[in-house]
């Protein structure tokens, strides 16, 4: 597999970066933060709850229609959980060697520490250390992964994966809601779904400009949920052929829509592309909770929102082909979704 990231650097120093992580294919520029660059939508959970038929439900409306992404604040998830999460991810990245290649991940499998989506030995690589695994349902987890993560954080990671999965049927129920899709057509298809996670470690880089901490994309998923571990800034989103930066708000999540819902929902709710950069002096640590139907679901335009003017754009596949179709590819911004057309 190569070293990883991490390892070339040494005291935060890298002598040369080596040729595969030089990315002249993305463009990895640092977006000027400029202050006149808009801020994604922030919704509020309690005030969605509290009335469903309140305007906040029109402005998540709004944020899956023209953005595809949001931050989520008062989303009732336990503070101490977060914080355990956080510690425990930590903790997992700085694992010494002989512990972490226990996790690592087996040839031809996708889950452990290791590489995704790289298909071919010339590929460019992402300036990241990733951790992949299946988290539910409980029959999907690997026995030599979950099972085996070391104590609380494998019962943390437990009931962090429960309490992202309520929060991501929920979101999904109120989307459905909000474009007036019959709810039985929405709770069958979300309500047990699966459900994977990627802890993502970006160490810092001397020359960030040279490379990219995750290449561009969209989600293969229905919804994620990205918890910014710590305070560094590196997400940024694709908006009207602008890269603007997500400035996260302490505690909140970052919620995107993934290419399934923008299936579902016939291109109504986008999901956009978005790339992770680096910088030269501090770590960035991301836990992301993707959400999906099941394997067997099929997938495609809902009939309540195919119309004569909006007649179906996407085709009919069960989950299972599409997340593998997409786990087996390279990054491409939105190509693999484009081929569902
Ligand atoms: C992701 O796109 O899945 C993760 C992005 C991030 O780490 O900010
Ligand atoms: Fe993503």
């Amino acid at each position: 597999m190569g070293s990883c990231p991490r390892d070339l650097c040494v005291d935060g120093k890298t002598a040369t970066i080596p040729e595969r992580y030089i990315r002249r294919d993305q463009d990895p520029t640092i977006v000027v933060d400029a202050p006149s660059l808009p801020e994604i939508p922030v919704i509020d959970f309690a005030k969605l709850k509290a009335h469903e038929e309140s305007p906040e439900l029109q402005r998540l409306h709004a944020a899956c229609k023209d953005w595809g992404f949001f931050q989520l604040v008062n989303h009732r998830m336990s503070p101490s959980l977060m914080e355990a999460i956080k510690r425990g991810t930590v903790e997992l990245f700085d694992l010494p060697e002989e512990e972490r290649s226990r996790y690592e991940q087996k040839v031809g499998e996708m889950e452990g520490f290791g590489r995704t989506f790289v298909v071919s030995d010339d590929q460019k690589l992402d300036w990241a250390d990733v951790f992949h695994l299946y988290t539910l349902p409980r029959s999907l987890r690997k026995p030599h992964l979950f099972s085996e993560l070391p104590l609380p954080y494998r019962d943390d990671l437990d009931a962090y994966s429960e309490e992202t999965k309520k929060l991501a049927v929920e979101l999904l129920r109120l989307m459905g809601k909000a474009l007036g899709m019959d709810s039985r057509e929405v709770s069958e298809l979300f309500e047990e779904g699966i459900q994977g996670m990627r802890m993502n470690y970006y160490p810092p880089c001397p020359q960030p400009e040279l490379v990219i901490g995750l290449s561009s994309h969209s989600d293969a998923d229905a919804i994620t949920i990205l918890h910014q571990v710590n305070e560094t800034e590196g997400l940024q989103i694709q908006k009207d052929g602008v890269w603007i930066p997500v400035r996260p708000l302490p505690g909140a999540f970052i919620i995107n829509v993934g290419d399934i819902v923008e299936m579902v929902t016939n291109g109504i709710y986008r999901s956009i592309n978005h790339r992770a950069t680096v910088n030269t002096t501090r770590e960035r640590v991301t836990v992301a909770s993707f959400y999906s139907p099941r394997m067997e679901a099929v997938i495609g335009p809902a009939p309540s929102l195919v119309t004569a003017d909006n007649p179906a754009q996407f085709r009919r596949i069960t989950v299972a082909e599409h997340l593998n179709g997409y786990l087996t590819s390279e990054l491409k911004g939105k190509a693999y979704l484009d081929s569902m057309r």
